[in-house]
């Protein structure tokens, strides 16, 4: 039996976690999987209730499931609350407490959203990549403060860090085309300094994988005008916050973005987007990053190879039917809402 704590969370959590939780029901139908499900309060929700965004009980909750399926967190009434009482601290939190430094963003180009994306087609078809994100360490972490006028986030990393993110990039680029880029600013930054030292040294592990270093500020214009040069990414913390957002509009909309947080006992599943508190309960949420999210769990956590494929086959299949919610729909495209979307996409999973 798989427990899985579900923190829907904030603004469209809960309806994006619902419509994943409508597609879990029919794979375990499908495949016969034993997966049990018990909702628990994060975020902004969790501080209305019990003061605090993190609760002890949904800490509870969580060491009590063998992986958490997390919808979003966030909203501008809790924006001027002081920083550890906002829900991000309680995102920054889990991570932190489950020892998930390994944040897996998979960027995928659908040629049925090309008309979506604001690139020329041409140079994303095809594009299939991963970033590998580093979740538990730098300037996420570091020690910051403020003094009257001024005010500082450290960015910090040790060798161990490092390594384990590095060693999990090998192996994956190993198991795929072979090609890994690694991402810092070591022009400018002794982590990145660091960081790059030890890429070198392990990369000797690894002769048949083709290394490349790339600085940041050139990561982020190849990434628009040549992507397919890339297949496995790997950053730290804050380089790949913001490069996987930007990797996201290859894919459409940020709402196709999943993530799979990994590295602990207990790993973490939740789609790559915010809380989007402007259309929040109007059924116009884009459901989809968080049902890919849900793949992820099947696959990484249940093991479950062949359902995690049926989830992301469904999802294609119903793209390529033409359905989309508002904020991948084109001039011809089968306009539904969230619900409408998880139902289609629960339709269509097979085994
Ligand atoms: C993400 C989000 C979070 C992050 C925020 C909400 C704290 O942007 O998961 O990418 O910066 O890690
Ligand atoms: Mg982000």
């Amino acid at each position: 039996m798989t427990k899985i704590a579900v923190l829907p969370g904030d603004g469209i959590g809960p309806e994006i976690t619902e419509a994943a939780l409508m597609v879990l029901d029919k794979a375990k139908e499908v495949f016969g999987l034993e997966i049990e499900t018990q909702k628990g309060l994060f975020g902004g929700c969790a501080y209305e209730t019990y003061g605090t965004p993190f609760p002890e009980e949904t800490w509870q909750l969580v060491q009590e499931s063998n992986a958490v399926l997390l919808g979003a967190v966030g909203g501008p009434q809790w924006d001027n609350l002081p920083r550890n009482l906002r829900p991000e601290s309680a995102l920054l939190g889990i991570r932190k407490k489950l020892g998930l430094y390994c944040n897996i963003r998979p960027v995928k180009f659908y040629s049925i959203l090309a008309d979506k994306v604001v690139w020329k087609p041409e140079i994303l078809e095809g594009v299939d990549l991963v970033i590998l994100r580093e979740l538990t360490g730098g300037a996420y972490f570091g020690k910051k403060g403020r003094e009257g006028d001024s005010a500082y986030d450290t960015m910090e990393y040790n060798r161990e860090e490092i390594e384990r993110i590095v060693r999990d990039a090998f192996e994956m680029a190993q198991g795929r085309k072979k090609v890994l880029h690694s991402i810092d600013k070591a022009n400018v930054l002794e982590t990145s300094g660091l960081w790059r030292e030890i890429v070198i040294e392990m990369s000797k592990d690894y002769p048949e994988v083709r290394l490349e270093h790339l600085y940041v500020d050139n990561a982020a214009i190849q990434l628009v005008i040549n992507p397919k040069q890339f297949d496995v990414i790997v950053t730290e913390n804050l380089f790949g916050d913001i490069l996987s957002d930007q990797a996201a509009a290859i894919a459409g909309s940020l709402g196709m973005l999943p993530s799979a947080s990994l590295g602990g006992e207990i790993n973490l599943y939740e789609p790559a987007h915010g809380s989007a508190p402007d259309i929040a309960g109007q059924d116009k949420a884009n459901p989809l990053a968080t049902i890919l999210s849900l793949a992820m769990l099947l696959r990484h956590t249940c093991k479950h190879e062949q359902a995690a494929q049926a989830v992301e086959k469904a999802v294609e299949q119903v793209l390529e039917e033409g359905y989309a919610t508002g904020d991948i729909a084109g001039a011809n495209s089968k306009r539904v809402g969230t619900k409408e979307m998880a139902k289609l996409v629960s339709e269509c999973v097979s085994g």
